[in-house]
């Protein structure tokens, strides 16, 4: 589904959410249907940063999946200007999905999924390159990404499968912040950094933010959070789910099929 023109103004929302619900139906558990997210509505304009807030479980995370369509919601909408147009994610095609996230949707999942045996340095520039950016510039944004989040340079031609959690997670981050996306999603982008890098991703934020991006963001870090968010948005799950169980085993990951 595609919004209409008319509304697009520089400061009319990069993403929207409508209504969105979100259960799980635990196939492998006796068919158990855990409610996490009902009628949620978020509206994200330039610039703006959204932090998610709620205990654990509540659907925080869930709700980042939804927007960047890992899980597809039961009903609802997720907008999100691609192009110049509101594009809806669910029930988007695949190549629609993938064409947003190469363009548009940046996101940092808080754990680095490693593609083996690919050097950092590369990790980071093939967004860009993807975009048609020269290799060589490439290289050179990559650089100075890994440089301002302290990756030693003698680390950039090996393959962060080895690294520790921290720096996997900066090498998350720069292969995400490399690309100016106008929307970024960021799931706990800083929970395994020591100060100064905190700072560093704090700085990656608020550059972000100015030039125009839309944030929605996990910040368990109170610090980060004030520093960055312009709102913050209440998860809470529905009535009836409030003891649901934390981890699950379940076979919804039908929906991360892409
Ligand atoms: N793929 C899935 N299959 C089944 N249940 C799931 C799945 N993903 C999330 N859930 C359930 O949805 C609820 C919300 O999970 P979510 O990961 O969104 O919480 P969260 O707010 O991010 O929590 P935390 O702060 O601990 O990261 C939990 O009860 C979780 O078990
Ligand atoms: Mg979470």
């Amino acid at each position: 589904m595609t919004g209409d023109m008319s509304d697009l103004k520089p400061t009319a929302p990069i993403i929207q959410v409508r209504n969105l619900h979100k259960s799980f139906t635990l196939h492998t558990q006796g068919g158990i249907k855990l409610d996490v997210l009902s009628s949620t509505d978020l509206s994200v304009a330039p610039g703006d940063c959204v932090a998610l807030m709620g205990p654990s479980g509540a659907g925080k995370s869930t709700v980042l999946r939804c927007l960047y369509g890992n899980y597809l919601p039961q009903s609802g909408a997720v907008l999100i200007r691609h192009k110049g147009r509101m594009t809806n994610l669910v029930g988007a095609e695949p190549r629609v999905v993938l064409a947003l996230r190469r363009e548009t949707l940046g996101y940092v999942s808080q754990f680095l999924r490693v593609i083996p045996r690919i050097a950092s340095i590369d990790l980071v520039s093939e967004p860009l390159i993807t975009l048609g950016v020269e290799p060589e510039a490439a290289r050179e944004k990559a650089a100075t990404l890994l440089t301002r989040l302290r990756i030693p340079t003698r680390h950039w031609d090996l393959a962060p499968a080895t690294f520790s959690g921290g720096e996997q997670q900066r090498i998350n981050i720069a292969r995400t912040m490399v690309v100016d996306y106008p929307a970024l999603l960021l799931d706990e982008p800083t929970a395994s950094l020591d100060a100064d890098n905190r700072q560093t991703v704090i700085e990656l934020i608020l550059e972000a933010r100015d030039r125009g991006a839309a944030v929605v963001g996990i910040f368990h870090d109170e610090e980060v959070r004030d520093a960055v968010c312009t709102h913050r948005h209440h998860v809470a799950a529905p009535d009836g789910n409030r003891d649901a169980p934390d981890t699950v085993d379940s076979e919804d990951r039908q929906d991360l099929a892409i």
